[in-house]
């Protein structure tokens, strides 16, 4: 996304207008908010980036508005907090939609189907990257690498993990949420609106019932090279079944118990997640 000189706070030598000031109520409830998070920390300056991400969600993106309050509150200057608002991409710089669809293009997810996946949702969606359809619902980007590269290619949406898609379950997962139907991420916490994410990555608790609960963990995708190193299993072959069924490990018939159900690759596969058609890893066909 590019931004313009006046909103990276560059001046041509005009003087910029002073940023329009918050309702009286919400900035007194943004007030109490920002109290909380810069009693966190012991120099108040370090609350900056959970305080962007309280302005975000305030209004869905971050505003002048927004960084004007951030640098009231912290005693900065605006130029400090712009500085720092353009550099980090998790941080909008104008309206976008309701949810926030990344492709993760960088280069295991790319190999694996991410450049597919991101081209058919350009083409599917109509927009580029950083575009957000007319209805407003989703905002299409690439994204870098989120360290899960053992389920590629991935895409988040708000946040959320989708792991192992194709152009094909990206699509519908897309028409999905532009539908309003329910979605569910493959691993971690339920999913959320972009500016109900902003507000929990400033720091304030996620309160849905479930959310802690189901906060994901490592899969035996991730936990292969791990095995490997201890030499628990052999190179041979490594088998992440997408039924939850028997599967051969190094030769050995293994049956995994329910607690090893933790990850993407033994998600329930009613979710929207993944695309059984394409399972992740070697199966024992390919192995054989
Ligand atoms: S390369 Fe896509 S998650 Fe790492």
């Amino acid at each position: 996304m590019t931004t313009s000189s006046s909103e990276r706070g560059v001046s041509l030598g005009m003087p910029e207008l002073p940023a329009p000031a918050y309702p009286d109520d919400v900035r007194a409830r943004l007030e109490t908010d920002a109290r909380e998070i810069v009693a966190r920390y012991p120099d108040s300056r370090s609350a900056l980036l959970p305080l962007l991400h309280l302005v975000q969600s305030e209004e869905g993106h971050v505003t002048r508005t927004g960084m004007q309050f951030c640098a009231d509150v912290l005693g900065l200057t605006t130029a400090e907090v712009t500085a720092v608002a353009t550099f980090y991409t998790m941080y909008r710089r104008g309206p976008s939609g309701d949810y926030q669809v990344g492709v993760c293009t960088n280069t295991l997810c790319a190999v694996m189907g991410g450049d597919a996946i991101f081209e058919s949702l350009q083409e599917h969606l109509g927009v580029g990257n950083g575009g957000t359809t007319e209805d407003g619902k989703v905002t299409l980007e690439h994204i870098e690498c989120n360290a899960a590269c053992d389920f590629a290619p991935v895409v988040m949406v708000n946040w959320e993990f989708f792991d192992n898609q194709t152009p094909a379950s990206a699509k519908a997962l897309v028409d999905d949420l532009r539908a309003g139907r329910p979605v569910t991420p493959t691993r971690g916490a339920p999913l959320c609106t972009f500016k109900e994410t902003a507000r929990i990555l400033a720091g304030f608790p996620d309160e849905r019932d479930g959310a802690v609960a189901a906060g994901g963990s490592a899969g035996p995708a991730s936990l292969a090279g791990l095995k490997l190193a201890k030499g628990e299993v052999s190179a041979a072959r490594v088998v992440h079944p997408r039924d939850g069924g028997p599967h051969d490990v190094g030769g050995d018939v293994h049956d995994p118990s329910p607690t090893e159900h933790l990850s993407s690759h033994d998600a329930p596969q009613d979710t929207s997640a993944s695309d059984p058609a394409h399972p992740a890893g070697p199966t024992a066909e390919e192995g054989e």
